[in-house]
């Protein structure tokens, strides 16, 4: 597939690498900038273009952001600008970066380079990339293929989205132990085994970079694995994602 550039766009930072998309690996450095508190899409424009100026990549640039994403439009905004919702943010891209340009969610991202290169290499079935991270991310693939903008951390647990209750942050500000926080993320697990009867659970985002402190506290009947890409899985899938189109 070659080499193609990534940025993934969170809550609290925007990063972005050029990408060797056959083996998901970043081949330059993954720079960073703070999110801006105001962050509008024109303010995220802005620092997406300095990401890509600070590399000198001039190819086709994959992106990926915490919104569902349909045919490139952003359709919900999760930790950024309300603003965002209803832009055609792929066009809003590709005029600011002048390159072609593929817009997607970011576990969505995650999933694929897992699946492509990472935990989830050449596994068949029904397979659920998780990201635990600020909020929880979901990516569903049958025999390879994605199901786009699952956002399972969006379902209902009381009264409010479950990623409230069981994401990464949600240890942190509820003081919680490894293993009262596994308890909860076995929570989040068990509805989802109710609604898709996975065959495997690959569990990713920051939170990953801990999981023997709490994978194997995990009840799932589905096989669970670590995955394989942690921070760098939304950068390497995006860039990915605009290799394939
Ligand atoms: C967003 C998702 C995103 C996840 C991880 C959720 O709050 O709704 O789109 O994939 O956070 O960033």
């Amino acid at each position: 597939m070659g080499f193609s550039f990534g940025i993934d766009i969170g809550g609290t930072g925007i990063k972005g690498a050029p990408v060797d998309c056959d083996s998901g690996a970043l081949i330059g450095e993954r720079y960073r900038i703070p999110t801006p508190s105001n962050s509008t899409p024109d303010a995220v424009a802005d620092v997406v273009a300095k990401i890509v100026d600070h590399h000198g990549w001039s190819g086709p640039v994959g992106i990926a952001m915490p919104s569902v994403v349909i045919d490139g439009v952003v359709h919900t905004a999760a930790n950024i600008d309300d603003a965002w919702i209803g832009v055609d943010g792929r066009a809003l891209f590709a005029d600011r970066l002048g390159v072609d340009v593929e817009l997607l969610n970011d576990a969505d991202a995650a999933g694929l380079a897992e699946m492509r290169c990472g935990a989830g290499r050449d596994v068949a079935g029904v397979v659920l990339v998780i990201t635990m991270g600020t909020g929880i991310g979901s990516a569903l693939f049958i025999d390879g293929r994605l199901v786009p903008n699952t956002e399972l951390g969006h379902l209902e647990f009381a009264g409010e989205s479950i990623e409230a209750y069981a994401a990464a942050s949600a240890r942190d500000r509820d003081g919680l132990s490894w293993d009262q926080w596994a308890a909860r993320v076995d929570e989040f697990c068990a509805v989802v085994e109710r609604l898709l009867s996975p065959d495997m659970m690959i569990f990713g985002g920051g939170a990953s970079k801990k999981a023997h402190k709490w994978i194997d506290s995990l009840h799932t009947r589905a096989e669970r694995r670590v995955a394989d890409f942690a921070n760098s899985a939304g950068i390497a899938g995006a860039a990915m994602a605009v290799r394939s189109q």
